[in-house]
């Protein structure tokens, strides 16, 4: 059955209007994202090749889902640590016992981690993750008799993730609004983006002195000494890709010391090597209180999330005899674990840090020389092999298109049919207009890039007159 053929045929579509493939029509038993959408079956995959049902084959350009199958699929490597694991040690709880893959994946992370961050905590993902931070920071002012600082500082916009406390954090009103009773109240500050907002057009210094003032003075109205922590994404998917100036997240750094506030970083999609550094902070020069990991740190084969803390932090904590009460069942599960460990071994040994720097650099000069022509291409924006083209109805005014235009929805369904999976953001934000988002794999070659980009291009020279 043609994935494209029948979907047109029947005119079905699912929210992101994609044409989909009906073989699994209404009886499906899945609770759907969207709940009567209907949604294609991929059935198989090889590095960064995916198969459906029918036996069309795609080009991901987004590692499933922003950067997360970053060393490619079905590595026997892999398969070979995580069935090893199962038959030497399935599971044990670490609230008890440690495990040999547990130690190990922390001391390696611990390797891997600016000096001074030694020790390490793991999650199932990357909202427990956040959460996790914002108990360890809580539990660091109370074994400080810090007992008022309760409140976190969160950009705006950001992702922290889907739970309730992840959301909370999270900068998108599209993404928590319904929740908003259930959401804890935290402060929430302009992030540091260029193209539109309060700090539009300033660039370098200027764009960071206002930046971190709008940080400072939100710190203090709310009272320096009732924060726990800032929680930012070094680079954020949500506010655009953009790439803040290094000496923005030193000021960041500065006002934290200064008021004795935690800095917490979501890492989440930056970490473990996608931006060229094992982590994104690392190219400013700045060292975070708490770094949170998951996604590209097990490559998408398990589930698997980790909190790096600075070690003065977790002594702090035992001198006072406090304890995480609370735990996750597979927090340090060995074969998570295990995983963990293959995925940094490929990651380090192939280097795959320094490709993603270099086929990152590739990526950008193909997007900015075949696609900067185009008159509604706003802006091109990233770092290492996250790279985001924004769309815009004029270039001058930086208007976006309206939400009626459905730009970014109409771009991924033409796209799948085309047979490349890209990440497609709809506005979300009155920052943000709709964007094509490249988070490839870190194995990705430049043929296979030159390919999603010329598809690209074909694409929108074919849609833009209807948007
Ligand atoms: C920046 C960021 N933080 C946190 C999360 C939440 O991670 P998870 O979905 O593993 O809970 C995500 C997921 O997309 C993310 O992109």
């Amino acid at each position: 059955m043609g994935f494209t053929k029948r979907a047109i045929a029947c005119g079905k579509r699912n929210r992101y209007s994609r044409p989909v493939v009906t073989s699994h029509p209404r009886e499906s038993a899945v609770f759907y994202r969207v709940p009567d959408d209907e949604y294609p079956t991929m059935v198989r995959a090889s590095g960064f090749h995916l198969w459906d049902s029918s036996g069309k084959q795609y080009l991901d350009l987004s590692s499933g889902i922003s950067a997360t199958a970053g060393i490619g699929q079905g590595r026997p490597e892999i398969a070979e640590a995580m069935a090893a694991q199962a038959r030497t040690l399935t599971f044990v709880h670490n609230s008890r016992v440690t495990n040999d893959q547990q130690e190990l994946l922390a001391a390696r992370l611990a390797g891997l981690a600016p000096e001074g961050v030694g020790r390490v905590m793991f999650t199932s993902g990357g909202s427990e993750a956040n959460e996790l931070s914002i108990r360890i920071a809580r539990q660091y002012h109370l074994a400080r008799g810090d007992w008022e600082r309760t409140r976190i500082v969160t950009l705006s916009p950001s992702y922290h993730g889907a739970t309730v406390g992840a959301l909370s954090m999270t900068g998108r009103w599209d993404i928590n609004r319904a929740y908003e009773p259930h959401l804890m109240d935290t402060v929430k500050v302009p992030a540091p983006v260029n193209f539109r907002g309060p700090f539009a057009g300033l660039e370098g210094e200027s764009l960071a002195e206002r930046a971190a003032e709008a940080l400072d003075s939100a710190i203090e109205a709310t009272g320096p000494h009732t924060v726990s922590a800032v929680m930012v994404e070094p680079v954020s998917p949500s506010a655009g890709m953009a790439v803040p100036p290094a000496s923005y997240w030193q000021k960041v750094r500065d006002i934290c010391d200064r008021y004795g506030i935690l800095l917490i970083t979501d890492e989440i999609v930056t970490g473990a090597g996608r931006t060229g550094e094992f982590l994104a902070m690392d190219h400013f020069g700045v060292v975070a209180d708490l770094s949170n990991l998951a996604k590209g740190l097990s490559g998408g084969y398990v589930p698997l999330g980790a909190t790096l803390v600075k070690t003065r932090i977790v002594e702090e904590i035992a001198v006072q005899s406090r304890r995480l009460a609370e735990v996750h069942t597979f927090s340090g599960a060995p074969i998570s674990c295990a995983v963990g460990v293959a995925v940094l071994d490929v990651i380090v040994r192939e280097g795959l840090m320094e490709q993603a720097a270099k086929r990152g650099a590739f990526l950008r000069s193909l997007l900015e020389d075949e696609l900067g022509d185009l008159p509604f291409v706003g802006e091109i924006r990233g770092i290492g092999l996250m790279q985001m083209v924004e769309y815009v109805r004029s270039r001058d005014s930086r208007e976006k298109f309206p939400p009626e235009s459905d730009v970014a929805a109409s771009l991924s369904s033409a796209m799948y049919e085309r047979g490349v999976v890209l990440n497609t953001l709809g506005s979300q934000s009155a920052l943000v207009g709709d964007c094509t988002v490249f988070f490839p794999a870190l194995t990705i070659g430049e043929t296979d890039l030159e390919q999603g980009v010329r598809v690209l291009r074909e694409v929108l020279e074919d849609q833009h007159g209807r948007w």
